[in-house]
């Protein structure tokens, strides 16, 4: 069921004989979408724009989709959608597994990096924000019919682990270790790393397990296996899975053969004995640092891995386009192995560094516990059913413990979700426990309270099951829901092209400011048929669209609230 966006654009173009371009209006005014595309032809072929646009008026056949289309401005098209057309559609999407989102004609593979945390370190909240990014972005393209390979690039290898091995070897405490492995672990890097008398011994046991020494290898794979595990826990509470997790250590083995091709075929050269890719030729990035493969003592670095790890992906799976999800801070490291890589390869598929800001508490300071150090992403989970199960608790205090804490969870982890979802993830934002879990405005309460309050309308309907009848629209409010209930898949492709999750949060929190004022217009179980079935069908559509759209932001929906 190709959409209305879809339609328009084909024959705009069959009529124009260049791209359309089709926008939502950004005034409702106006029509729902218009057409840009006229305005740029017109410029090229030295014509006036308002006369080509009236041409393109006169070959246009769209009276099946909309009302008569209009010219405006400067050369615009602008279209408001039959009536009629909205119900079929509605009806089509209603009876639709997949709500009117046709699958993509050309998949693409798509690889994401995201999470990536670090071995014996607790994850912290700047890793929550890569995981659930990451995992929505993996969502929403899987969904749209993509090809989606996510992998978790562990930082599994590194200096850190010189020290790990000493403390492991002449410090460990069993006791704690079993308790919480990741904690112990990263007490004991700190221990040593604060004993200057212990440098040597960490470099000597650094330098052995690089060599291949069996007793620091098997140390250094039983603590990736601790931390994995750990992290696993994690991964399951926010109900995120990865296709391969291919940590840094994995591309080991390749790093000298990759420096070597780069250095023979001229794309890196010796700068003080370190082999390194100056970028000349970039404006922003010739003021930069060079990047560094490798170190004038041989040692190879993060940039050495990353160019690797594109030359696996590259080889192994072919790639149109490789996500990587990381904070703001690595902007400068993306950069540099994105242009190193345009040196390497005539063609390379589409790289993308989606970054974020941080997470700042109140103060707008980074968020920091009350002792000062990171929050840890297990504690911060905890926090989040704790007070949502307080909240549910409040509102309903006849459900029992077990679905209260049910619903906690979904509520609580939701919460977390949606609110950093929710935000232009290039910017800073500031953690707030009460607006996150307010049972309203932009947040996954308010959401998922919408839907179970949907859904009840529908179960008292006794209607369930049945096939949905073809809407009509009496009331200018139901048009307005069944209008945006069809800009779903739209906003779908715009969450994928901008790697941007909040438009999805942001069309949702529409979709349910809409189908309040539906509500409080348009009475459903006490109309007349057909208006009762036609109702319970925006009712139904309404409910469904919330579902996927939470879904696809990795967040769960609840019966009852
Ligand atoms: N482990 C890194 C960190 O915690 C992130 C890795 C991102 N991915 C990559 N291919 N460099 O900062």
């Amino acid at each position: 069921m190709p959409s209305a966006p879809d339609i328009l654009a084909d024959a705009v173009e069959r009529a124009l004989g260049a791209p359309a371009m089709i926008r939502p209006c950004a005034d409702p005014k106006f029509g729902d979408y218009q057409a840009n595309g006229v305005m740029a032809v017109a410029k090229q072929r030295k014509t006036n724009p308002v006369a080509l646009a009236k041409e393109v008026l006169a070959k246009l056949d769209v009276a099946d989709v909309c009302e008569p289309p209009t010219v405006a401005g400067a050369g615009f098209i602008n279209f408001r959608l039959a009536p009629a057309f909205v119900a079929r559609q509605a009806a089509a999407a209603a009876a639709d597994e997949r709500l009117g989102v046709p699958t993509v004609a050309k998949p693409n593979t798509v690889v994401i990096d995201f999470s990536s945390p670090n071995v014996a370190k607790p994850m912290h909240v700047g890793h929550i924000r890569s995981t659930i990014i990451g995992d929505c972005l993996a969502r929403v393209m899987k969904f749209l019919g993509h090809r989606v390979i996510t992998d978790n690039h562990l930082g599994d290898w590194g200096t850190q682990f010189g020290m790990l091995i000493v403390g492991w070897k002449r410090f460990r405490d069993d006791k704690a270790l079993a308790h919480d492995p990741i904690a112990e672990l990263e007490r004991l890097y700190k221990y040593v790393n604060d004993r200057e008398d212990l440098r040597g011994d960490a470099k000597a046991e650094l330098a052995k397990l690089q060599r291949g020494d069996v007793e620091n290898h098997t140390i250094w794979q039983e603590i990736i296996e601790l931390s994995q595990q750990e992290f696993e826990k994690v991964y399951q509470r926010l109900g995120v899975t990865f296709d391969r997790t291919l940590g840094e250590s994995f591309y080991n083995p390749m790093l000298k053969e990759v420096v070597e091709e780069l250095d023979r075929l001229g794309i890196a050269r010796q700068s003080e004995g370190a082999l390194c890719i100056f970028f000349e030729d970039d404006p922003e990035l010739k003021k930069t640092a060079p990047l560094i493969i490798r170190k004038a003592d041989g040692a190879f670095l993060y940039g050495t891995t990353d160019m690797a790890t594109l030359k696996y992906r590259i080889d192994q799976w072919h790639p149109d386009e490789i996500i990587y999800i990381t904070d703001a801070r690595q902007q400068l490291h993306f950069k540099q192995v994105f242009a190193a890589a345009r040196k390497w390869w005539k063609q390379v598929p589409d790289l993308r560094h989606v970054y974020f800001g941080s997470i700042l508490d109140e103060d707008g300071k980074p968020l920091k516990t009350r002792e000062g150090t990171p929050v840890k992403l297990v504690d911060l989970l905890d926090e989040a059913e704790e007070r949502a199960l307080a909240v549910v608790t409040e509102k309903n205090p006849e459900l029992s413990a077990e679905v209260r804490s049910q619903i906690a969870r979904a509520v609580g982890i939701g919460a977390v979700k949606y609110a950093d979802l929710s935000q232009n993830r290039t910017t800073d934002y500031v953690f707030s426990w009460p607006k996150m879990l307010a049972m309203n405005g932009n947040t996954a309460p308010y959401m998922q309270y919408a839907y179970v309050r949907v859904q009840s309308i529908f179960r008292k309907s006794g209607r369930e099951g049945e096939a949905p009848a073809e809407p009509h629209f009496a009331h200018p409010a139901e048009l307005d829901l069944a209008k945006h209930i069809l800009r779903f898949p739209e906003t779908l492709h715009a969450v994928a092209d901008d790697d941007k999750p909040n438009w999805l949060t942001a069309y949702l929190y529409d979709l349910a400011g809409r189908f309040s004022v539906f509500y409080d217009n348009c009475p459903v179980l006490q109309s007349e048929e057909p208006t009762r079935s036609s109702r319970l069908t925006l009712c139904r559509l309404t409910a469904d669209v919330m579902k996927r759209g939470l879904n696809l932001l990795g967040i769960d929906v609840i019966e009852q609230m």
